[in-house]
């Protein structure tokens, strides 16, 4: 199986499905993060429908499809000692099944040694408030096992973190992540110079981190007008970080 790659810089954006391509090449990976779609059920909506446009637009781009957990057991098969994702409430149980494989079942594989859920409170919630609470606090998880250690930060670094959401009208995505937010995330993931894959790339959000902190980045997009945006953004970072104007 051939993959379309775009190469910037020590950044490799491959246009395709994750797993294929992990598969297929299997690199050697450090480092894992991840914004993985939702689950969600993007019919019904009743007389609200027509003002709940978003629900389409997931829907039409795939965003909502959910996530094969397989991508994470399959990253840790090919090196990777620390990893990180984005999850929704309904995805926790699958996400903390992963996070919890082989802690409480010594005949399984040790995934993670030390594991830390970080809550995120988003000033701008996604609005499915269909008869329920609007959740503006989501979940990210840093999982992480030996040799990789976590670097002692100021406490200030390490508590819930804030954010007004993301460059949706920027960059035509409904998820795009703030670059401050994957800085933090990339710097207590990975160490200079490591490899960071993001299976679930996007606009390359967690690459241009990558960039700007000077890892290695694998991401992989199989939509193509995001796949696109992201070597865009890519292309952008790497001249900037390199002197050179874009
Ligand atoms: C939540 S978004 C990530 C947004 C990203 N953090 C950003 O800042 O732009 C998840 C992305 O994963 C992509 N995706 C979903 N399943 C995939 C697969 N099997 N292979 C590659 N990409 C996939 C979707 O197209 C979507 O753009």
């Amino acid at each position: 199986m051939t993959f379309e790659v775009v190469q910037i810089g020590d950044a490799t954006l491959i246009f395709g499905d994750n797993l294929a391509y992990m598969r297929a090449e299997k690199p050697r990976i450090d480092a894992l993060i991840a914004d993985i779609p939702y689950k969600m059920k993007t019919s019904g909506g009743g007389e609200f429908r027509k003002s709940r446009t978003y629900l389409d637009e997931i829907k039409a781009n795939g965003t909502a499809d959910g996530f094969d957990i397989e991508v994470f057991h399959y990253a840790m098969r090919l090196g990777c000692n620390s990893l990180v994702t984005f999850y929704s409430l309904d995805q926790e149980p699958s996400i903390l099944r992963f996070f919890h494989q082989g802690l409480f079942d010594k005949q399984k594989p040790l995934y993670f040694e030390h594991q830390q859920p970080i809550p995120w409170q988003k000033t701008n919630p996604t609005p499915f408030c269909n008869r329920a609470y609007n959740a503006d606090v989501e979940y990210i998880r840093h999982g992480w096992r030996a040799p990789f250690k976590l670097k002692q930060r100021p406490l200030k670094d390490m508590k819930t973190w804030w954010s007004n959401g993301n460059g949706k009208s920027e960059f035509d995505h409904p998820s795009v992540k703030p670059i401050l937010l994957m800085r933090k995330l990339v710097r207590n993931a990975s160490h200079r110079g490591q490899l960071v894959i993001d299976p679930c790339m996007g606009t390359g959000s967690t690459g241009v981190a990558c960039i700007q902190l000077g890892r290695k980045f694998i991401g992989i997009e199989h939509n193509r007008a995001y796949f696109d945006i992201a070597v865009e953004r890519l292309q952008a970072a790497y001249a900037e970080m390199s002197g050179v104007v874009a």
